[in-house]
């Protein structure tokens, strides 16, 4: 990818969700960086074939855990500091999605299973990484969001309400542990190339509605997000915080 990233080497991150996609890509860059990397995920196959392809050594360690709950993000943060010695930076990367209808229709099980990992996951790692990083006086959060928060969309309404929420998040913490110089950050990317998109990009109709309107003509690679991420948390962005980094090929602008 290029040596893009200021003075990432042996830094250490959690990145939630980093069995595959995005957050997949998160982990091998940085490794490639020299950085220290944990990674979770609610499942352990996935995160034993993303330690196989990885093959991070002793910079990696891949653990099971559900971030909206709070034993199992404890135990993360825990597990971290044990091995490594502190928290440089945090990644939220974890989101899901359910089939939804009309808000009105929903169910309240519905709206509470893609608030608890899009939102109340988030809240958690940000609560336990904030108080580890305060002690620290120093620390990176960033926030993978969507632009689904800025705009109502079929299919997308809980999802894009917990996206929007993240990154109202993103602003609370970051004028509250600047004091700390704790910067928080979050990305919201247009629809990217990976299996959680995958029913819409492998269709060749929803592709070209999709990147009609896309200035730049294509839907995202996890590698245009993983750049963004990781300069935010990068010494390169050390002055900035409370931001979401729109990353969508110029849809916001037609
Ligand atoms: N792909 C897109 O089009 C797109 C567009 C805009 C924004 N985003 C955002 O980008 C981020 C990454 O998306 P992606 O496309 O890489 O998704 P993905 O391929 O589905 O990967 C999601 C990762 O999160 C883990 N995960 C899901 N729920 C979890 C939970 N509650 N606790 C712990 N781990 C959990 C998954 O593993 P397990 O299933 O084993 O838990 C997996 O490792 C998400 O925040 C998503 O909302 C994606």
């Amino acid at each position: 990818m290029g040596d893009l990233w200021f003075g990432l080497e042996d830094r250490v991150f959690v990145v939630t969700g980093g069995s595959r996609g995005i957050g997949l890509e998160i982990a091998r860059e940085l490794l490639r960086q020299k950085a220290k990397v944990v990674i979770c995920a609610r499942k352990q196959d996935g995160l034993e074939s993303a330690k196989n392809e990885l093959q991070g050594g002793d910079s990696l360690l891949a653990l099971q855990a559900h971030v909206a709950k709070e034993e199992d993000v404890n135990r993360l943060f825990d597990a971290a500091v044990e091995k490594f010695g502190r928290i440089d930076a945090l990644v939220n990367n974890v989101g899901m999605n359910l089939p939804t209808g009309a808000l009105v229709e929903t169910e309240l099980g519905m709206w509470q299973k893609i608030i608890d990992s899009n939102l109340t996951g988030t809240y958690l790692c940000c609560r336990r990484a904030g108080k580890i990083m305060r002690e620290q006086k120093t620390g990176r959060i960033v926030s993978v969001t969507s632009t689904a928060a800025h705009r109502a969309s079929p299919g997308m309404n809980i999802y894009g309400i917990a996206k929007a929420g993240t990154e109202m998040m993103t602003k609370n913490l970051a004028s509250e542990l600047a004091p700390d110089n704790i910067c928080v950050n979050a990305v919201a990317p247009t629809m990217v190339k990976t299996g959680f998109s995958e029913p819409f990009w492998s269709n060749s109709e929803i592709y070209d509605m999709v990147v009609k309107n896309i200035p730049l003509g294509r839907i995202a690679e996890p590698e245009d997000v993983v750049k963004v991420v990781l300069f935010l948390a990068s010494d390169g962005a050390s002055f900035i915080t409370g931001q979401t980094i729109v990353v969508d090929g110029g849809s916001a602008v037609i």
